[in-house]
């Protein structure tokens, strides 16, 4: 099985983006953390990155039929932006059935008031928040016990 992983506008930009809050790696290198912790539990990576409001809901809508087609695991969702602001992505979330983790490198409750605020959390099955970059294979890691069945 597959872990789908999807991010969102700027992410493009990490390692030279307000280093002081998202750290010094880059996509890549999000990217190249990711197929490890996917290696390590027997799982593949499928790993995205857009700009695009509507090219997330298009992969959002792939991986729930991924999902009930047996072909994903589930999905770590870094949103972005568009987390304090898509109910697009929120509807594509509970429309198409998604098992998502919700996932942000900082932790945005201790930052600026508009960012307390998310569209996604209550269509997602977990929420990651707060460990850097490392978040992400704690994410992965959360989506292979939901594959086992040892994670609700
Ligand atoms: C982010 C937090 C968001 O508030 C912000 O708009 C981002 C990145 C994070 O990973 O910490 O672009 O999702």
């Amino acid at each position: 099985q597959t872990v789908l992983v999807l991010n969102g506008p700027n992410l493009n930009l990490l390692g030279t983006r307000e280093p002081g809050i998202y750290g010094a790696q880059t996509l890549d290198g999000v990217r190249q953390l990711c197929e490890a912790a996917c290696r390590q539990h027997g799982l593949a990576l499928d790993f995205r990155q857009s700009n695009h409001e509507g090219q997330l809901v298009d992969w959002l809508q792939e991986a729930g039929a991924g999902e009930a087609g047996g072909k994903f695991a589930g999905t770590v969702l870094n949103a972005a932006a568009y987390t304090h602001t898509s109910v697009a992505l929120r509807d594509a979330i509970k429309g198409a059935g998604v098992s998502v983790v919700e996932l942000h490198i900082s932790n945005v409750h201790a930052r600026e008031e508009f960012r307390h605020h998310s569209y996604l959390s209550a269509v997602a099955r977990g929420v990651m928040f707060g460990f850097g970059t490392a978040g992400y294979a704690l994410a992965i890691a959360a989506v292979a016990g939901w594959a086992t069945g040892e994670q609700k």
